[in-house]
């Protein structure tokens, strides 16, 4: 894909979002026309979306729900930037991790938490996997818990993700994070791997960092509520999502998982053909 196309098709706000880092408007033509055969990477296409996620859905005043991940990373980063300059005030945000906590306090961004707002206007957030009827799997960054609690309290929920996390299916392609207690976790881990709606697959304690699920170490990992990660992997499709929800989350022992059905307003996706913006 060539850099020049994908500007082409990416809409009009998005561009302007950008003026003020990548795209300078005295080096703008410059920066196209020196990538004329660059693709964009992974990086760009989630600043792409980060960035038009705060200014498409984002006004003054309102209570805001932050994400994890290296996707909302950049939502987050360009909130700071629009409360920096002024275009955006009266904000207030609720983060989904310690990480998003301390990147929200680097820029300044004002936090306040459920305690106090319990509803909020819009929450952004990243997603491992996208179905077509829009419902996620999400948790791979370990935040799973929190990005739940937080984004079923917003009035809108905006998901922002490059065209590499849409599937036909939930499962195969990204293991389902549970969030389980310590307490006799493998015990929790055979009963959720034995549960019908996810017959078939295999269950996974997460080790090493809590933050991805590459079981990076050798101690198991601790979620940011004091909590183990069981990781499901799937090779065939889950046959019906919301059931494996219901299923998962009555299992003794589980405090919550990664599958959000029903919940998300918009998805806006970066591509090979530009951003394009699926609404529920
Ligand atoms: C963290 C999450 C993330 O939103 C999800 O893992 C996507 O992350 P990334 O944008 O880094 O691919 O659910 O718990």
């Amino acid at each position: 894909m060539k850099f020049s196309s994908l500007i082409a098709a990416a809409t009009l706000s998005t561009a302007a979002a950008f003026a003020p880092t990548a795209f300078k408007p005295s080096t703008r033509a410059f920066s196209i026309e020196t990538n004329l055969n660059m693709a964009l990477s992974q990086d760009e296409l989630k600043k792409m979306v980060g960035y038009k996620s705060v200014d498409d859905y984002v006004k003054s005043g309102m209570v805001v729900g932050l994400g994890t991940g290296s996707t909302a990373y950049f939502a987050v980063e360009r909130l700071g930037q629009l409360l920096k300059d002024g275009t955006l005030e009266d904000i207030v945000a609720i983060p989904t991790s310690v990480r998003t906590k301390e990147q929200a306090e680097e820029l300044g961004i004002p936090l306040v938490t459920l305690d106090t707002h319990s509803k909020l206007d819009v929450a952004i957030d990243g997603a491992d996997e996208v179905d077509p009827d829009l419902n996620l799997v999400k948790g791979g960054g370990g935040a799973l818990l929190r990005e739940k609690m937080v984004e079923v309290c917003a009035d809108k929920f905006i998901v922002i993700v490059d065209e590499s996390k849409l599937c036909d299916g939930l499962g195969p392609g990204f293991p389902l994070p549970v969030e389980i207690t310590p307490f006799c976790h493998m015990h929790t881990l055979r009963t959720v791997e034995n549960l019908p709606s996810v017959a078939g697959c295999k269950a996974v304690l997460r080790m090493g960092s809590s933050s991805n699920n590459q079981n990076d170490g050798d101690e198991v990992a601790v979620t940011d509520n004091g909590n183990y990660i069981v990781d499901l992997h799937f090779t065939e499709p889950l046959k019906d999502a919301a059931l494996a929800a219901t299923e998962i989350k009555a299992t003794v022992g589980v405090v919550d998982h990664g599958i959000f059905c029903g919940m998300t307003t918009a998805v806006i996706i970066a591509g090979a053909d530009g951003i394009s913006v699926k609404e529920a």
